[in-house]
């Protein structure tokens, strides 16, 4: 597990340093947090990082009449943001990110990581129009940054006008992986965990994300 991290340091990479995600995450690492427990922290963290993400969202002066006078005040523009999660696991972020913005629009990307290569293979893809629009890729694990990586590349084709990266653990292979392939990406995630082991699994990590949040094995 010896690896030199590249990009600790990059501004691209947003570590969100808090008690209260740190808290969380920890409780999710936990083998004794059950599926409705995970469920939920995995829903809170996402919220709290899609807070992170979409702070510098366009935004158009518009007109608001309040009981004083008119004024003109800034609203984020309308749909401007596309919310992409990675099956399966990504799904446990989106609803987190659905507080925040309730009328985005989401698309889906299909991805396993084959068992024995490690090698993300593509078996879904249906998003809305990107073309203009912020993406935001959802999964709750970068363990090699495969599936990732290998999403941008699709995004990308679509002509979106930012892509974001929203991962609850992160191993710095994977950030790396990212961020030395796509360096107009950011990236934030709540947790940077050591390395990975033989089987390409972030370590200490939390195990399988899709598994734990939906209860398969
Ligand atoms: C997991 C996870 C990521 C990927 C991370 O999904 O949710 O998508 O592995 O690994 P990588 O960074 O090395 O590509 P998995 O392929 O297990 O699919 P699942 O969510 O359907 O279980
Ligand atoms: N996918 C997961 O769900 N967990 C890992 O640690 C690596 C890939």
């Amino acid at each position: 597990m010896n690896y030199t991290f590249k990009n600790k340091n990059n501004p691209k990479l947003r570590k969100i340093d808090h008690c209260l995600v740190t808290h969380k995450v920890s409780l999710m690492r936990s083998v004794n947090t059950g599926t409705k427990e995970f469920r939920e922290y995995t829903t809170e963290i996402a919220h709290i990082l899609g807070y992170e993400a979409l702070r510098d969202l366009p935004t158009v002066p518009t007109e608001i009449v309040t009981p004083l006078q008119k004024t003109i005040q800034n609203l984020i523009i309308k749909d401007s943001v596309v919310l992409l999660p990675i099956l399966r696991a990504g799904l446990g972020m989106q609803d987190g990110l659905l507080t925040l913005l309730p009328t985005a629009a989401v698309g889906y990307i299909g991805m396993y990581r084959d068992h024995d290569t490690s090698l993300p293979n593509e078996y879904y893809f249906k998003a809305p129009e990107l073309n203009g629009r912020v993406a935001l890729i959802l999964d709750p694990m970068l363990a090699t940054g495969g599936s990732i990586c290998a999403s941008i590349s699709l995004i990308k084709k679509h002509n979106p006008s930012q892509i974001k990266v929203l991962s609850i653990v992160s191993a710095p292979k994977g950030i790396d992986n990212i961020l030395n392939t796509h360096q107009d990406v950011e990236i934030y995630t709540a947790a940077i965990d050591d390395g990975l082991n033989e089987h390409n699994y972030i370590v200490p990590g939390l195990g399988d994300a899709g598994d734990r949040l939906f209860g398969t094995k």
